[in-house]
C-alpha cells in the first residue's frame, strides 16, 4: 500500500534502489529511512502530540523533574542542554527535521488550475491537469490540516495554481479557522476574483494576503499574465486595504529586460499605503525559459534602490522570515526581498508542502514526494499518516542544491511570498 505513496525523482530512486525494497510497512519505512539519531528521540515522542509534548515539557521543567540524561547529554554544557530541551522537546518530533528545524508553516495547493498564464509559471496553454478524483477532496484537505495544526502547525496558506477559483475555498477557510492552535490563515492570489470576494474571504477567517502584481503598466501586465485584468487586480488591493487587512502583501517578481525599471515605481507605492511590496528573485520552472541572466539579484535591486533612497533602513526580521525587509524613512508601507536564488534561507526553513493531489514535498527544489491522499484513502489511520510525514520530514536535506535545476512546475507551489 505505502509503494504508491511514492513519487520519487532520479535520485531518490537511486537511494530506494540501495534498499531491497519499497514495499515496506510503515513501521518498517520509518526504521529505513530515520536516522539513528532521531530514532531514540521518536520513540519517546513518537505517538505525543504537540499538546502532549507540551505537557510533558512543562512538567519535565519544573526544578523537580530534570528529565532523565544520558552520558553523552552529560557531556553538554547546562546551557546547551537548556536550548537542546527548549528546541527539541516542546515541538511535534514529526515535524522536526535531523537539522532541528521545526515544521510550523505548511503550505497547501488548493488546485492547478488558473485564470491567468504568467509567463514566469505557466505554458500559454495551461498545465497538464490532474484528473479530478485525484485531487484531495475537501475532507481530505482538512483531515491534514488537521493533523498538521495538531502537531504544531500554526500557519497554513492557501495558494496553487489560483486558489480562489476552487468553488470551496470559502468552505476549506471556514473550517480552517475552527482548528485550535492555526493562528494564520493565508492566501496568495493572482487578485482577479478578490474584490468580489474579499468581504466573504475576511468573513470566513482570512488573516493575510499576497497579491502578486509584476508591473505597473496595464500593457506590460496583460503582456506577462498573457489576460486582461490589471485593474481588477489594482481594485482587489485597494479594498484589501480598505477592509484592514495590513499589511497588504504584493508579490512582484523581477525580471531583467521586462520590469526591472519598474522597481523604484513599486517602491513608491508603499509611501501613501501599508502595503509590503516583496520583490522575488526570478526561479527557474519547467518551461518557463528561465535563464540566469534574467534574474535581477537581491543585491542588485537593493543598490538601485538605495540610489534614489539611501537612507533605507533595514527592519529586523524574525529567524523564519523568508524576505529581508526595509523601509523609506518616513513611508506608510516596506519592501521586501525574497532570495531564494542569490540567498537561499534552507538554515531556517519551516515550511513544508502540499500540493493540489496530495503529494507532500519537504522542499520546493526537491522532486521527491510522498502522496498523503493515497495513505489517506489507503484507509490509514493518523498515526500511520503521521509516522510517513515523520519519514519525509527526516529525510529533508541541510539546504538545497545551489545548482539551478529548472523545478518541476507541476507541484504548484513555488516557493516565495511565504509569510
Ligand atoms: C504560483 S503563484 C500561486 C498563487 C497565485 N496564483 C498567484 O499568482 O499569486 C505563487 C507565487 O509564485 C510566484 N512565482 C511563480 N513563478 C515564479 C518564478 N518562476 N519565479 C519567482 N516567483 C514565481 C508568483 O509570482 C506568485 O506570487
Ligand atoms: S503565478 Fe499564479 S497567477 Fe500566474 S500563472 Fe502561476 S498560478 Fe497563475
Amino acid at each position: 500500500m505505502y509503494a504508491m505513496a511514492f513519487n520519487v525523482s532520479k535520485s531518490c530512486r537511486y537511494v530506494l534502489g540501495r534498499h531491497s525494497s519499497v514495499m515496506a510497512t510503515s513501521t518498517q519505512f520509518v526504521k529505513l529511512y530515520t536516522p539513528r539519531s532521531t530514532a531514540k528521540m521518536r520513540s519517546c515522542y513518537s505517538c505525543a502530540t504537540q499538546e502532549k509534548n507540551k505537557f510533558e515539557l512543562e512538567s519535565h521543567s519544573s526544578a523537580a523533574h530534570v528529565p532523565a540524561v544520558t552520558s553523552q547529554e552529560m557531556a553538554v554544557s547546562g546551557d546547551r542542554r537548556g536550548r537542546l530541551v527548549e528546541n527539541f522537546l516542546p515541538f511535534s518530533n514529526f515535524l522536526t527535521d535531523n537539522y532541528g528545524r521545526r515544521h510550523s508553516y505548511l503550505r497547501m495547493s488548493l488546485t492547478e488550475k488558473c485564470n491567468l498564464r504568467c509567463q514566469y509559471c505557466m505554458p500559454e496553454e495551461g498545465v497538464k491537469l490532474t484528473p479530478r478524483a485525484q485531487l484531495m477532496s475537501t475532507s481530505e484537505i482538512l483531515t491534514v490540516a488537521r493533523l498538521f495544526v495538531q502537531e504544531g502547525v500554526d500557519k497554513i496558506r492557501l495558494t496553487g495554481g489560483e486558489p480562489l477559483i476552487r468553488p470551496d475555498v470559502l468552505d476549506i477557510i471556514t473550517e480552517l479557522r475552527k482548528l485550535k492552535g492555526l493562528k494564520t490563515i493565508a492566501v496568495t492570489t493572482n487578485g482577479m476574483n478578490l474584490e468580489r470576494m474579499l468581504p466573504k474571504l475576511k468573513e470566513a477567517g482570512l488573516d493575510l494576503l499576497n497579491i502578486s502584481l509584476d508591473s505597473l503598466v496595464p500593457a506590460k501586465f496583460e503582456f506577462i499574465v498573457r489576460r486582461k485584468g490589471f485593474h481588477k487586480v489594482m481594485e482587489g488591493i485597494d479594498k484589501a486595504i480598505e477592509m484592514g487587512f495590513n499589511p497588504v502583501k504584493v508579490n512582484c517578481v523581477i525580471m531583467r529586460g521586462f520590469n526591472e525599471e519598474e522597481i523604484l515605481d513599486f517602491v513608491t507605492l508603499t509611501e501613501n499605503r501599508p502595503l509590503e511590496v516583496r520583490f522575488i528573485e526570478y526561479m527557474p520552472f519547467d518551461g518557463n525559459k528561465w535563464n540566469f541572466k534574467k534574474m535581477v539579484s537581491y543585491q542588485e535591486m537593493l543598490d538601485y534602490i538605495r540610489q534614489q533612497w539611501p537612507r533605507l533602513e533595514q527592519l529586523p526580521n524574525a529567524k523564519t522570515d523568508t524576505a529581508k525587509t526595509y523601509k523609506v524613512p518616513g513611508f506608510q508601507g516596506q519592501v521586501g526581498f525574497i532570495t531564494s536564488m542569490s540567498d537561499h534561507f534552507c538554515g531556517s526553513c519551516n515550511r513544508l508542502r502540499i500540493t493540489a493531489n496530495g503529494n507532500l514535498k519537504v522542499c520546493l527544489f526537491e522532486n521527491m514526494e510522498v502522496s498523503l491522499r493515497d495513505v489517506l484513502r489507503s484507509g490509514a489511520s493518523d498515526q500511520e499518516l503521521l509516522e510517513i510525514i515523520g519519514a519525509a520530514v527526516g529525510r529533508k536535506k541541510k539546504q538545497h542544491a545551489d545548482g539551478y535545476e529548472p523545478l518541476d512546475h507541476t507541484s504548484g507551489l513555488p516557493g516565495p511570498n511565504d509569510s
